[in-house]
């Protein structure tokens, strides 16, 4: 039962048991997807095939309904997803930091260092 905890469980909070389960949902499903789609990329029956696409759709709004649960319930989520989802740049130019300098910072950070001189 406790087998995917891996810190001993009667020291976890209810919270964190439940970030588990839900982390652990989220496996299940994501596999489940993998396993769909090269079942159906294979399948010779096409009512099967069409069977098989139809499952690997279920899990995937399960996978996603999970995704939700974690962004509203586990710190750091909704930050990554609001950086990534639904974007259509390159993804690896929207890490902060990894984009062009973005000039209205560097004007903040600018004026910060200025006052905190001034300030002394
Ligand atoms: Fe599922």
């Amino acid at each position: 039962m406790s087998n995917q905890y891996h810190e001993p469980f009667e020291l976890l909070s209810e919270k964190t048991k439940d970030i588990t389960r839900a982390i652990n949902s989220l496996k299940e499903e994501l596999e489940a997807i993998d396993w769909y789609n090269q079942r159906a990329d294979i399948a010779s029956d096409s009512e099967l095939r069409s069977i098989l696409e139809h499952n690997k759709s279920e899990e995937m709004e399960h996978a996603v309904m999970i995704m939700e649960w974690l962004r509203r319930n586990m710190e750091g989520w909704d930050e990554e997803m609001k950086t990534y989802f639904f974007t259509s740049s390159p993804i690896t130019g929207l890490e902060e930091g990894s984009a062009q300098p973005d000039k209205s910072k560097e004007v903040i950070s600018f004026g910060t260092s200025l006052n905190i001189g001034s300030m002394k």
